[in-house]
């Protein structure tokens, strides 16, 4: 082979090149100027209705089911608006379930996405990889790091893989220990070992119980510290119970599909003192929670970073990790996989986590927590205005819940507790509010609540103006058809 000399690579040349910026600045105009259109919610175009339908139904022929949403995205969106492919345009609250954290067609995502595309290959693994992994796994462990121990990440394509994957770091440093500690009402993902772990019935009908999880209370606001001693007494019992059979405690510290419920720091930490006693492993799953409340992790909003042995993450972070200390750092041959992540995500990714991180949206005053705000400004006046549809919401102690439970979450995780938590109406609204334009989702079980994941990089706290008038027609939709 000749001698070769270059002071940067080719590919580092072609990524510089004059042609390559003109272009793809040419490109992000045509872009802004066609988003241009998309300024508020609008209704279906009457001659695209029909293609919709007919491809919504070939889609439910085709997965042997409807699809749950009536959502088939044109490929065109502004922000927190979106354009379906039958040309209405609706404010997007959920965002692929916390995805598009920058919303629909953000040119700085849509402009870092086209260079990653031109990466030699779509997908990167853990054999042959790019540059961006690493840069994409220096950001979670620097980050993760700030506030904790955690010190490794394994990168990986699915929130549940990286669950997977967390489960057998813990169950490796335990010796094979069988029992994992988790919340009730909580959600791990869906392979068979997650869907027995989560607490939701309808996800493991079917599948073989050979994971042995013992579930304790999570924090409930109206019993206070009753609840934390309550929750700690169940702990001790079941260690009691089984001395070093349990692997991990698994915490969604804000569980998500669970119903947006939140704890104070003071919850917590007894929990997570009785697992180091007894070495059990905290591991705090925050696939939902990752990005999205007032700092980048939750366990460092509330200051727990101390007792951290394992996270997860996923959702916004576009490719999924398992962060670990040095202590739960497994042996080789445990964790691998072909795929790390695509080119596309990795860069969206770390891009989208650094703009969060160096753009005002953490803290206290941040944007997040600004949002939030404006949230919760907006939901008082709804359930001040309408107490006819937010009555007493019933607890699973059986007894009614009042103000506390109308509305809540934290950060970019916000929840409406209207019709006491019925699925039927809150389902029917969800359905009616999406024709008039909001999407948003639903989450909890008995109650049920509205939950809504708003894109928190670019949606302004007045946006929140626009949406809450669809949710209030919406609303007074759903209870009319309930009493007919
Ligand atoms: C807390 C939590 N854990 C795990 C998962 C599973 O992630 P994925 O759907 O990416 O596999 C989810 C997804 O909603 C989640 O909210």
């Amino acid at each position: 082979m000749s001698p070769h000399t270059s002071e940067i690579t080719a590919a580092k040349a072609l990524a510089q090149s004059a042609g390559l910026n003109d272009a793809i600045q040419t490109i992000i105009a045509e872009l802004v100027e066609a988003q241009s259109t998309l300024v508020g919610a609008r209704p279906a175009a009457d001659d695209l209705k029909q293609s919709y339908e007919d491809a919504l139904a070939r889609y439910g022929e085709l997965r042997g089911r409807p699809a749950l949403y009536p959502y088939i995205g044109s490929g065109l969106g502004n922000g927190p608006l979106v354009e379906l492919a039958d040309g209405s345009v609706k404010w997007d609250m959920i965002n692929g379930i916390g995805v598009h954290m920058f919303g629909h067609g953000d040119p700085d995502i849509i402009e870092t996405a086209l260079r990653a595309a031109l990466s030699d290959t779509v997908m990167h693994g853990n054999l042959q990889f790019n540059a961006e992994v690493i840069d994409f796994a220096d950001l979670i462990v620097t980050e993760a790091s700030r506030a904790s121990d955690l010190k490794y990440c394994f990168l990986t394509n699915s929130g549940t893989m990286a669950n997977e994957s967390a489960l057998k770091v813990c169950t490796q440093k335990a010796n094979g220990a069988p029992r994992v500690l988790a919340f009730a009402d909580n959600f791990m993902g869906r392979s068979t070992t997650m869907s027995q772990i989560g607490d939701s019935a309808a996800n493991r009908i079917g599948v073989p119980l050979n994971v042995q999880v013992d579930y304790m209370p999570f924090y409930d606001p109206e019993d206070g510290e009753n609840s934390t001693e309550y929750t700690l007494r169940q702990l001790q019992q079941f260690i009691q119970r089984y001395p070093n059979q349990h692997s991990c405690f698994v915490m969604e510290l804000v569980q998500g599909e669970g119903g947006f419920n939140i704890a104070p720091r003071d919850f917590f930490v007894p929990l997570m003192e009785a697992c180091k006693e007894n070495g059990i492993a905290v591991w705090i799953d925050e696939i939902q929670t990752f990005g999205r409340t007032n700092e980048m992790f939750h366990f460092a909003q509330l200051d727990l970073g101390r007792f951290v042995d394992v996270v997860t993450l996923g959702k916004m972070s576009q490719v999924c990790a398992c962060v670990y200390t040095e202590e739960y750092n497994p042996k080789a041959g445990l964790l691998s996989g072909t795929f790390v992540g695509s080119a596309v995500g990795l860069q969206v990714g770390r891009r989208s986590l650094e703009r969060l991180r160096d753009g005002g949206y953490y803290g206290a005053n941040g944007k997040i927590a600004t949002l939030h705000t404006a949230f919760r400004d907006h939901a008082e006046v709804l359930v001040a205005s309408h107490p006819e549809w937010f009555p007493p919401v019933p607890h699973a102690s059986g007894t009614a819940r009042v103000a506390s439970r109308f509305y809540g979450g934290v950060g970019g995780m916000m929840r409406i507790t209207p019709f006491g938590g019925d699925k039927t109406t809150i389902l029917n609204a969800l359905r009616i509010m999406f024709d008039e334009g909001v999407i948003a989702f639903y989450c909890g079980h008995d109650p049920y609540h509205l939950r809504f994941l708003p894109p928190v990089g670019v949606m302004e706290p007045q946006q929140f103006d626009d949406v809450f008038k669809i949710v209030e027609s919406s609303f007074a939709k759903a209870e009319s058809s309930a009493n007919s």
